[in-house]
C-alpha cells in the first residue's frame, strides 16, 4: 500500500466513524509560544483540548506536517525523520478509551483498511505511578480486540506495561494537555536483539506506529497534574513508518516517498555503489525535506541565528556539509529540494506556490555557507601556526566556522598536526546539551535557558529593577518575568504610564553601569541575612533557608547598584551586555506596568 492510499484510507476510515477532516496546520505554531515547530497534531488543537469548542465538532482528523528536532541524532537510522506526516484523529470529550482502541484495532487488521495480521501487532500501556494508576481499562480493552481473532493477548507477551518515559504524552513545551497513551507496534520478524527484547526496544524488531493518547490531565507550570475538563483522544500514526511496513520495507528510506530524492542525490553527488555512503544520503534526504517544508510553510521563515531560522539554517548546513563529505560538488541543495517539492506538491500545493522562495533561500544560504568555511580556513591557517589544534579550537571551527570534525582532522593531517578527537567531543557534547536547551523549547517557565543571551537579559533585569527604583521609587517591586533568547518581559507595580524622560532616564542609568563596567558577585548566605543586607527579593515562599544574594557593583568604589535574592545565573560584569534598550512600556494589568527590553543591540 503506497503512502497516497494510506492517506486516504485513513481519513475515509475516520469520516465513516464520524469524524470531520480538518487541515494540516501550519509548521509554525501561531498560539503555542511554548514550542519553535508544531511537532504533532494536538499541537494546534491544545484550546478545544481544554475545553473551547471546535468549529468542525466533536471527532476530527487530519494529516498534520511535523517537525521534530528531538530525533536528530537518530536521523539517518531507518525510522526517525526530522519531517513527517503524522495521521491523527481526535475526539474532543467524546469518545475515550474503549472506542479509540476498538477503531484503533479495526484500521489496522481490517480487511478493507490495512488488513494487518493480528500476530504482527504488539501493544504497551502505561504502567502507572504517583500520578496515575495502571491503565487496566487499556489492557482489557486490547484483550477484547485480540480475542476477536482468537488470540489470548497476555500482559508482558503481547501487551507490555511500560512507565512514564514510554507511555505517556505531553506536549513538548512542559505544561499543557497529557496522560497516559496506549501504543501499536509492528513486529518486522527481524530476530531479537536480546532475549529481553520487547516493544519499546530500539533495535528496529518492533516498529511503533501508532500512538493513542488518553488526554485526561492538564500538566501546570508547578508540575501537577489536574484532571482536565473533558477526556480527550489524540492519536498519531506516522505516515512514512506505517507506509513503510505495510510494504515490508525495515526503513522509510526504502518507500516512495523517497526513492525519487534519494535517486537525485546519488546522481547529482556522483555516488558510485561501491562507495554508497547510506546513511549520509538518508540524512541529506531527510534534512531536505525539513528544510523544504519549513521554507515552503507560507510563513516566509529565512535562515537565521535565532529560533525557527536557527533550526533552519542549522539544518541547510548540515546537509551541505553531508553533501561536501560524500564528495558532491556545490550548489545541488537546490536541485535536490526541486524533488522534494515535485514529490509533495500534489499534496502540499504551498510547497509549489512558494517554490522560487524556497530555491533561492537555498542558493543564498550556501553562498553565506560557502563563505563562512573560507573564513573557517584562515582561522584554521592561524590555529595551525602553533603546530597544535586543541579541542577547543576544533570546536570553535566547528560551532562558528562550520567545520565539520572530520575535516579538521583531515586538514591537520596534511599539515602533520595532531588532535584529541575526545577533546573535541567533550565540547562537542557540552554544547549539544546547552542548544537542546535553547532550541527545543521556547520557555520553561521564567527563564527559558542559560544561554548566554538569555544569562545577559537576566542580568538585565536586575539592573532594570534597581534602574526603575531610582527613577520612580521604591513602590516599585518585581511582578513578574519572562524571558526569552530575544527580549526581556518585567512586570511591576507602578500605577501610572511612565514618561519619555522616565523611560530615558532608566536607560541613562543602565547604560552608565554598563560603561562603567560594574562587576556582578553572589555570596550565600541565611534568608534573614539576605533581607538585613538589603537584598530585594520574594520572601514568603520559593526560597529555602539559604539563598543566593546577587550583586551588581562598582569595583572601585564599593558603590552597589543592585542587590537581589535569586537562583542565577548571571554574567560576571555587566560589560558583557554592551547596552540597554526599553522597546516597549504598557500597561500589564491594574496598577501593574510592563517593560519589555533587549541586550546587545544598536
Ligand atoms: N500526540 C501524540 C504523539 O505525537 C499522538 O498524536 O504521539
Amino acid at each position: 500500500m503506497k503512502a497516497e492510499e494510506l492517506r486516504k484510507k485513513y481519513l475515509d476510515f475516520f469520516k465513516s466513524h464520524g469524524h470531520a477532516i480538518i487541515p494540516s496546520a501550519s509548521l509554525i505554531p501561531e498560539n503555542d509560544p511554548t514550542v519553535l515547530f508544531t511537532t504533532a497534531g494536538m499541537h494546534p488543537l491544545v484550546p478545544f483540548l481544554l475545553g473551547e469548542t471546535h468549529p468542525a465538532g466533536k471527532r476530527l482528523a487530519n494529516i498534520q506536517k511535523c517537525i521534530r528536532t528531538t530525533d536528530i541524532e537518530e536521523v539517518g537510522d531507518s525510522w526517525h525523520l526530522t519531517f513527517f506526516e503524522m495521521l491523527g484523529n481526535w475526539s474532543l470529550g467524546d469518545y475515550f478509551k474503549k472506542e479509540a482502541i476498538e477503531m484503533s484495532w479495526e484500521f489496522l487488521t481490517g480487511k478493507n483498511w490495512l488488513g494487518i495480521d493480528p500476530e504482527k501487532i504488539y501493544v504497551t500501556v502505561f504502567e502507572g505511578d504517583n500520578d496515575a494508576p495502571r491503565d487496566e481499562e487499556s489492557i482489557s480493552f486490547w484483550q477484547e480486540q485480540y480475542k476477536k481473532s482468537g488470540m489470548d493477548a497476555r500482559l508482558d507477551e503481547r501487551i507490555f506495561a511500560l512507565p512514564k518515559k514510554d507511555n505517556w504524552w505531553g506536549p513538548a513545551g512542559e505544561t499543557g494537555p497529557c496522560g497516559p497513551d496506549t501504543e501499536m507496534f509492528y513486529d518486522t520478524g527481524k530476530i531479537k536483539c536480546l532475549p529481553s527484547c520487547r516493544p519499546g526496544c530500539g533495535c528496529g524488531k518492533y516498529v511503533e506506529i501508532w500512538n493513542d493518547v488518553f488526554m485526561e490531565f492538564n500538566k501546570t507550570k508547578e508540575g501537577r497534574f489536574i484532571p482536565l475538563k473533558q477526556k480527550n483522544v489524540d492519536t498519531g500514526m506516522g505516515l512514512e513508518r506505517t507506509s513503510a511496513v505495510l510494504q515490508g520495507y525495515d526503513s522509510v528510506y526504502k518507500t516512495e516517498l523517497f526513492n525519487p530524492i534519494i535517486k537525485k542525490i546519488i546522481e547529482l553527488a556522483f555516488i558510485r555503489n561501491e562507495t554508497y555512503p547510506e546513511q549520509k544520503i538518508r540524512l541529506i534526504a531527510d534534512h531536505t525535506r525539513a528544510v523544504v517544508f519549513i521554507l515552503g510553510d507560507n510563513k516566509m521563515i529565512v535562515p537565521a541565528n535565532i529560533e525557527q531560522g536557527y533550526i533552519l539554517r542549522r539544518l541547510i548546513r548540515i546537509t551541505l556539509r553531508t553533501l561536501k563529505q560524500i564528495g558532491s560538488p556545490d550548489f545541488v541543495l537546490d536541485k535536490i529540494a526541486k524533488t522534494v517539492i515535485d514529490t509533495y506538491k500534489k499534496n502540499y500545493p504551498e510547497l509549489q506556490k512558494n517554490e522560487s522562495f524556497i530555491l533561492e533561500q537555498l542558493q543564498k544560504e550556501e553562498k553565506i555557507f560557502i563563505r563562512t568555511l573560507e573564513k573557517g580556513l584562515k582561522e584554521f591557517n592561524k590555529m595551525a601556526r602553533d603546530k597544535k589544534i586543541t579541542g577547543k579550537e576544533a570546536f570553535i571551527l566547528f560551532s562558528t566556522y562550520g567545520f565539520p570534525f572530520e575535516m579538521t582532522r583531515d586538514l591537520a593531517k596534511e599539515s602533520g598536526i595532531e588532535i584529541n578527537p575526545a577533546e573535541f567531543k567533550k565540547e562537542y557534547e557540552n554544547h549539544q546539551k546547552m542548544s537542546r536547551l535553547a532550541t527545543e523549547v521556547r520557555f520553561k517557565g521564567g527563564l527559558a535557558d542559560h544561554t548566554e543571551k538569555t544569562t545577559k537579559l537576566h542580568t538585565a533585569t536586575h539592573l532594570l529593577q534597581a534602574a526603575l527604583r531610582k527613577v520612580l521609587g521604591n513602590h516599585v517591586c518585581q511582578k513578574g518575568s519572562n524571558i526569552t533568547s530575544e527580549r526581556l518581559r518585567f512586570d511591576f507595580s507602578h500605577d501610572k504610564k511612565m514618561t519619555a524622560e522616565q523611560i530615558n532616564e532608566t536607560e541613562i542609568l543602565i547604560n552608565q553601569a554598563i560603561m562603567r563596567a560594574f562587576a556582578v558577585k553572589f555570596e550565600e548566605m541565611s534568608l534573614d541575612d539576605a533581607k538585613n543586607s538589603g537584598a530585594l527579593g520574594l520572601f514568603e515562599h520559593k526560597y529555602g533557608d539559604r539563598v543566593k544574594v546577587y550583586t551588581i557593583y562598582d569595583e572601585k568604589t564599593g558603590e552597589v547598584f543592585s542587590r537581589e535574592v535569586c537562583g542565577g545565573p548571571h554574567v560576571n560584569n555587566v560589560k558583557e551586555l554592551k547596552n540597554f534598550r526599553i522597546i516597549k512600556e504598557e500597561a500589564s494589568s491594574a496598577g501593574i506596568r510592563r517593560i519589555k527590553a533587549v541586550v546587545g543591540k544598536n
